[in-house]
Parts: C-alpha cells; sequence; structure tokens
C-alpha cells in the first residue's frame, strides 16, 4: 500500500515536471497587418513573455483583410483565451468580432486602431490626431504658409487615418497661405501611395509646370510609394521639380523611416511607437485584477534630419538589446530544458533507485519467509523423524514384550511337556496299568493341544495388538515368570578329575525348573554343571572349560546372546559348541543367536529327543576331529608362516568375526582353533630341544592355565598336551632322520629327549618301527 504511493507520487511529480503548460495564461493577440511595424511590435510582446513564464502568447495576422480577422478573433475566443490584445483593421467591420469576444467575458485590449464600440477593457496606442497636426504644422512652417500639398490617407474606415486626417486638417486650417492639392485614398501600403499619386499625376498633368511642394504619406511607406511615382514622372520630365515627402512609423533599421529622413529620401517622419512591452505590462495588470488605465496615450516625436542620427543609434542599440535579449532568452530555454531533462533523468533514477529498494526489500523479505518456512519444514522433518524413531522403539518393546510372554508361556509348558514325555518313556512307567498309560496318553495329548493353541494365539496376537495379552496378564490368565530368586542353587562344580573322560555340559538358565529338567535328561550320559545367569556360566565356562554349552537367551545380568559372544571371543572357551535354548521362536531372533557365535538353536518348548541328538551330533563331531588329530602327525608341521594355503594364521584371530563362527554350526573345526593349534605348534617347535620345558611354561607362552590348556587341547585334539608334545618332538625327528645327516643322538637331543634310549622307545610306540629300521 506505501509502496504503491510513493510510486504514485514519484510518477505525479515526473508528469509535472514534464508539462507544466497547464496553468498559463493565453493571451490572443489579432494584428491587422502583416508588415515591419507589426513585426516589431511582435518581437516586443514576445522579449516581454520572457520575464512572465505564466504567459503563452498566441498571435495571428489578418494581412489587411476583414473577413480573415473576423474569423480569427473568433477562433482565439474558441481557444479559450485568457485576454485578447486586437488592432482592427477597419473600425465598423471588426468592432462586433471584438464585442463578442468582450461579450464572453474576455478582456479586450484595443491597441494602435480603435473599435466602433465601448465594448474593451482598454486602450493603448499614440495619438493619431495630433501626430497629422504636428506634420502639417511642420509643413506650413517649412512652407512659409505658402505652398501646395497633397494628403494620402491610409485605409479608409480605421481610425489612425481618420484620426491623423483631421490634425492634418486643423494644422492646413490655420495656414490659409497653403493649397492642399488633394486628399489621395490609399491602404497603408506602399504600393498604394504609389498608385494613388501616379493617378493623381495622370489627371493633374499641369503639376509638372506647377509643381508639389509636399506630400503627407499617412505612413512612410505611403510616403516612399508617393515619391516613387514622382520620380518616374520626373524622368519624362526632367525639369519638373519634385515635392518633399513627410511620413509616419519613423521605424529604426536600413529600410525604416529613420534611415530614410537621414537619407534624404523623406523630409521627415512621426515615430508611431509601437511599445509591445507596454501593451503586454497592461495586459498583466488587467490578467492579475491590478489597477490599469482605461485609456494610454504613447509619447511620440518627430524625425528629422537633425535627430535622425541619433535615433538610427538609439535604434541600433536597441536592436542589440533585442538580440542581446533573445540570445538569453535562449540560452535560458537552453538551460531550462538541460534542467528538465536532468529533472526527468534525476526523478528516473529516483524511481527505479525505490524500485530497486523495493525489489530488495520484497527480495529480502521473501528470503526470510523462505528461510522460516524451511526452518519449519526442517522441524516438521525433524518431528516426522522422531515419530518414526518413537514408532520402532514401540514396535522394539511390542515386540521384546511378546516374546516375553512366549517365553514366560512357553517355558512352564515345557516344564509339563518336557517331563512328562520323559516320564511315558521311562522303565517304571512302560509296564503301567491301562489307567496310567490312558491318563498319560490324556496328559500328553492335552499338553500338546495346549503348546499348539498358546503357539496361535501368539502367532496372532504378534500381528495384531499386545494390549489383549497385557490385559491377560493383568487378570493372571498369563503366569509371571519365576523370580530368579525362586531356586537359588550354588554351583555344582564336580571334581575335575572325575570329567575326564565323561562329556562335561554346562547348563545356563534362569528359571531353575529348567536347570532340573535339563539335568534329569542329560545327567545320564554326562556331567552337568549349572548357572543361573550368563555371567556366572561365563565363570564357570572359564574355570571347567566344558565340551558343551546350553543356553537360555533371556536371563537377567548377562544374556544368552552376550554370554555366548564372550565365550567364543575367548581363547579359553572359544572351542565349545553353544546351544541356545530359548522361546524367541522367530527367524530373524534365531539369526541373531547365530550373529552371536551360536553353534545350534532350539526353540521352546522342544522335545528332550531331539535336545539329546542335538547334543550328542555336536560331541560327536567334535570326537570325529580328535580322532583326526590322534593319528600320527603329517611329516612335517609347518611352521606358522608356511601353511600349505600360504596364509599366515595366527593365534589371534578375528574373534569379533562371529558370522564366521555360526556358520560352522555343527562343524566343530574352526580357523580360529586352527589358529589356536598353530600357535602351539609353534610355541612347542620353538622349545623344540628344551627336554626340561613343561605343560605350564607352554600355556603361560599362550595365555593358560595348566587346567585351561589341558582342557582346551584335550577338547581339540583328544591329546593332553604332555601327548601332543611329544608327538610333535617325534615327527620333527623322525623328518630330521630322513632329510639330515644327523645320528640318533643327535636328533632325540634336539627335538628335546634327554636320553637317547627312552626317544628309541616312544619312537618305536609312535611309528611302529625303530629309528635306525627307518634309516635302512
Ligand atoms: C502598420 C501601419 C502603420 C500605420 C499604422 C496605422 O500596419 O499601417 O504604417 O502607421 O498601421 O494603424
Amino acid at each position: 500500500m506505501k509502496r504503491t504511493y510513493i510510486l504514485t507520487l514519484l510518477v505525479a511529480m515526473l508528469l509535472c515536471s514534464c508539462n507544466n503548460d497547464k496553468d498559463k495564461l493565453l493571451i490572443g493577440v489579432s494584428q491587422c497587418s502583416e508588415d515591419i511595424w507589426r513585426n516589431k511590435l511582435n518581437d516586443e510582446l514576445r522579449i516581454g513573455t520572457f520575464f512572465h513564464d505564466e504567459i503563452e502568447l498566441v498571435l495571428t495576422s489578418a494581412n489587411d483583410n476583414d473577413a480573415t480577422q473576423i474569423a480569427q478573433i473568433d477562433s482565439l475566443v474558441a481557444l479559450g483565451i485568457d485576454l485578447l490584445i486586437v488592432s482592427p483593421n477597419q473600425m465598423a467591420t471588426i468592432t462586433p468580432a471584438i464585442d463578442r469576444a468582450y461579450d464572453k467575458g474576455i478582456p479586450v485590449i484595443v491597441f494602435d486602431r480603435k473599435t466602433n464600440s465601448k465594448k474593451f477593457t482598454a486602450y493603448i496606442g499614440a495619438d493619431n490626431q495630433l501626430m497629422g497636426r504636428e506634420i502639417g504644422e511642420y509643413i506650413a512652417t517649412q512652407l512659409k504658409d505658402t505652398g501646395t500639398v497633397i494628403e494620402i490617407k491610409g485605409l479608409e474606415g480605421s481610425s489612425p487615418s481618420i484620426e491623423r486626417s483631421k490634425g492634418f486638417a486643423e494644422a492646413m486650417s490655420r495656414a490659409p497661405g497653403i493649397e492642399v492639392a488633394a486628399r489621395l485614398q490609399g491602404d497603408w501600403t506602399e504600393e498604394s501611395g504609389y498608385n494613388a499619386v501616379k493617378a493623381y499625376l495622370k489627371a493633374h498633368p499641369e503639376t509638372v509646370t506647377k509643381p508639389i511642394d509636399y506630400v503627407f504619406g499617412q505612413n512612410d511607406r505611403m510616403a516612399m510609394g508617393a515619391r516613387r511615382a514622382f520620380e518616374e514622372m520626373k524622368k519624362t520630365n526632367p525639369a519638373m521639380k519634385l515635392p518633399q515627402y513627410c511620413g509616419i512609423d519613423g521605424l529604426p533599421g536600413p529600410n525604416g523611416g529613420i534611415a530614410q529622413v537621414e537619407n534624404g529620401l523623406l523630409e521627415v517622419s512621426y515615430i508611431y511607437p509601437t511599445h509591445g512591452d507596454k501593451v503586454l505590462e497592461l495586459a498583466l495588470q488587467i490578467l492579475e485584477k491590478k489597477p490599469y488605465k482605461k485609456e494610454t496615450l504613447l509619447q511620440s516625436a518627430l524625425v528629422t534630419r537633425d535627430n535622425a542620427h541619433v535615433l538610427i543609434m538609439q535604434g541600433e542599440e536597441a536592436q542589440r538589446q533585442g538580440e542581446y535579449l533573445n540570445d538569453l532568452h535562449n540560452k535560458t530555454i537552453e538551460t531550462l530544458n538541460m534542467l528538465d531533462t536532468q529533472k526527468t533523468f534525476l526523478i528516473t533514477i529516483v524511481i527505479i533507485a525505490v524500485l530497486l529498494i523495493a525489489a530488495f526489500v520484497y527480495a529480502y523479505y521473501a528470503y526470510l519467509t523462505k528461510a522460516r518456512l524451511s526452518d519449519e519444514l526442517r522441524r516438521l522433518y525433524e518431528s516426522e523423524r522422531q515419530m518414526k524413531q518413537q514408532m520402532e522403539a514401540l514396535k522394539d518393546a511390542q515386540m521384546d514384550l511378546y516374546t516375553n510372554v512366549a517365553h514366560q508361556l512357553r517355558t512352564p509348558l515345557s516344564l509339563i511337556a518336557g517331563p512328562l514325555s520323559k516320564l511315558r518313556d521311562s522303565d517304571e512307567l512302560r509296564n503301567a496299568s491301562e489307567d496310567t498309560a490312558t491318563l498319560l496318553d490324556v496328559m500328553t495329548r492335552n499338553t500338546d493341544l495346549l503348546t499348539s493353541l498358546v503357539g496361535k494365539v501368539l502367532d496372532a496376537e504378534a500381528k495384531k495388538d499386545s494390549s489383549e495379552i497385557l490385559k491377560m496378564m493383568d487378570t493372571g490368565t498369563i503366569i509371571p515368570p519365576d523370580t530368579a530368586s525362586d531356586i537359588e542353587q550354588s554351583l555344582q562344580l564336580e571334581q575335575f578329575q572325575a570329567t575326564d573322560t565323561t562329556p562335561q555340559i554346562l547348563i545356563v538358565d534362569d528359571n531353575a525348573d529348567i536347570r532340573i529338567f535339563l539335568r534329569s535328561i542329560l545327567s545320564a550320559k554326562y556331567v552337568i554343571y549349572e548357572a543361573e545367569d550368563g555371567k556366572k556360566g561365563l565363570d564357570i565356562a572359564n574355570e571347567i572349560v566344558p565340551d558343551l554349552i546350553i543356553s537360555d537367551v533371556m536371563m537377567p545380568v548377562m544374556n544368552g546372546l552376550q554370554f555366548c559372544q564372550h565365550v567364543k571371543r575367548n581363547l579359553v572357551t572359544s572351542h565349545i559348541p553353544v546351544i541356545l535354548l530359548t522361546a524367541r521362536a522367530m527367524s530373524a531372533q534365531q539369526i541373531e543367536g547365530y550373529q552371536h557365535g551360536a553353534d545350534a538353536y532350539i526353540t521352546k518348548p522342544f522335545d528332550h529327543n531331539m535336545l539329546l541328538v542335538r547334543v550328542e551330533n555336536l560331541l560327536l563331531n567334535r570326537e570325529r576331529l580328535k580322532k583326526s588329530w590322534q593319528a600320527p602327525i603329517a611329516s612335517s608341521i609347518a611352521p606358522v608362516d608356511e601353511k600349505e594355503d600360504g596364509h599366515a594364521v595366527e593365534l589371534k584371530v578375528d574373534i569379533d568375526n562371529v558370522d564366521e563362527i555360526g556358520k560352522n554350526a555343527d562343524e566343530v573345526a574352526t580357523p580360529r582353533e586352527d589358529a589356536f593349534l598353530d600357535r602351539l605348534y609353534a610355541v612347542i617347535d620353538s622349545h623344540m630341544h628344551n627336554s626340561d620345558i613343561s605343560v605350564e611354561d607352554i600355556g603361560l607362552e599362550i595365555g593358560l592355565s595348566r587346567v585351561q590348556l589341558y582342557r582346551k587341547v584335550k577338547a581339540l585334539t583328544g591329546l593332553s598336551p604332555v601327548e601332543l608334545m611329544r608327538k610333535i618332538r617325534l615327527n620333527k625327528a623322525r623328518e630330521m632322520l630322513l632329510t639330515t645327516e644327523k645320528n640318533i643322538s643327535e636328533v632325540a637331543y634336539e627335538v628335546g629327549f634327554s636320553a637317547p634310549s627312552y626317544f628309541t622307545k616312544c619312537f618305536k610306540e609312535e611309528f611302529g618301527q625303530l629309528p635306525n629300521e627307518l634309516l635302512r
């Protein structure tokens, strides 16, 4: 709104600066003729306007034609002039047009020539009667009251002509000795003077002998016309005496009356003042409603040969001044135009600057708005992202809840289904009564039914809404899990010696019933250890280095996944197969378990036979591996950096790469265990010659206790560390005997035997032949 206002104002200023003609006062000038006298007057009027910017002139000329002048006056009125300056050609004919203008309220200044009517505002002009009289008196004086004169009158019906005649007649009446031979009719033009005199001379041939002393032309032009006619006459009548010529107007300039007087062409002239400046001054007084004179008579003077020169000089000076003024005016106009251009230019620049500023401000606001919007957008994105995260968290929480519930429901079911199945298979009940068998069947059927129903319900609920499950929990439909403190059991570490041949299994579960149930399934074949959470499980695993671990996943303190990962990362326990036993039935959860290094995954509720088979398989695989190690070790045990595949394998394998471990599942041998053995061989190899080196020393170098080293080496190779060391030494010896020139004693000492006889005994046991038999 504000911007539009400023722009409008600027445009208005620009328009005003370009067009300030609107308030000018229009002055119409109606000239009856066009001649040097009128041109001088028009110039003076024009110069007068230089000092009055508010005035604009509209100049017209009728060329001595009444009809033209009437039409021009009417046109000026129609144009809306504010004032009319008129010099009527003839009084009677032009007066009605002047009256019309006056009647319309237009102020009228009559100048030089008068109207018939009183309908004019002011008159300004010279005293024509006085002029005629003074010319007459001058002639009378020159002729000393004796002589003959001719008068040539101006346009008939024009006021100067009438008045000048009247004045001239007055002077003649006072000089009775002077004869006015003729009063000829002219029309102010030179031609009319010439024609009138020529006609007179033709009609009066006696003029040749009876000369005319003076010719009075009512203006200089007609006097000069008369002169031309007389000159012509003299050509044919050389003896003829020529008259003197008198005129009126006395104009400056080379063809003006003053020069003609000075040059002797005219005897005298009379200055008929134009005074355009005064006419304009009068017009301004009227327009500005200031006091003015109704009739202004302009002063005048006779031009004779005595003052002609001075008047010429004055005229020339006036002319110069006029031209100078004109130049000044033109320059002023030029400067004003330049100023106007500069003003326009300046305003244009200001407008452009304002537009640019407005555009800049607009752009700035647009930028701010955009920045604010993008901020808001960013905030929206951010809150959307947070909502998504919350949704994800909610989903995770839901998932955890379902898993929890499943665990809670499936665990007690397992504890019913498992023992029931075991009970049915037990020897005591195999021969039970029919009733007992039926009852067992009913129990089994319904347990299976309940298991399947719980599975279906949980599957369906997991896809829908956890609130129903929560409601069930609130109403006690679902029994909460045992607290860990229900059946606190102390760790039952069994004697290490007693478990030497029977495989040891560690059960890690926070539910005491599960532990009892698993123990009941497994204890017939295995030595069982128990722990109630992952952390305690780790301690026991590290201590006893069991042959297999069965672990629950969801446990307090340390869950099964973390536990499994720790087992697999620990050098002592990394070889131990781990079975995860859990209610986490979804495949994504199982994958997670394998990613943490699990070797097998069994979901609750489980079939106890299936568990047994799984345990046996894992242990069998381990046994198979052991057998391959119990066979005589290949003739050369490559050093660490010279493995067949060309890859250096260090003990410190990438234990974080649990995916690799997971892939092996039932396969017991893993790159990690290979690496362990390679390292072990390298350590043994480096102490080959040292007969005093003990298992403790080797374990120390590898970072395992004696028991840990024993359990690990036994688990991987089926050999005790001592047996393994002896096997390696003997293999090395065999290789040396085959490839070097060394004798048996040398070789025996070099591979760490203190007595060659004992070496030979051992060699025979290992390879079935004596060392020297090998050399044959
Ligand atoms: C100019 C003129 C003058 C004369 C005057 C009379 O037009 O003819 O020569 O003195 O008009 O009005």
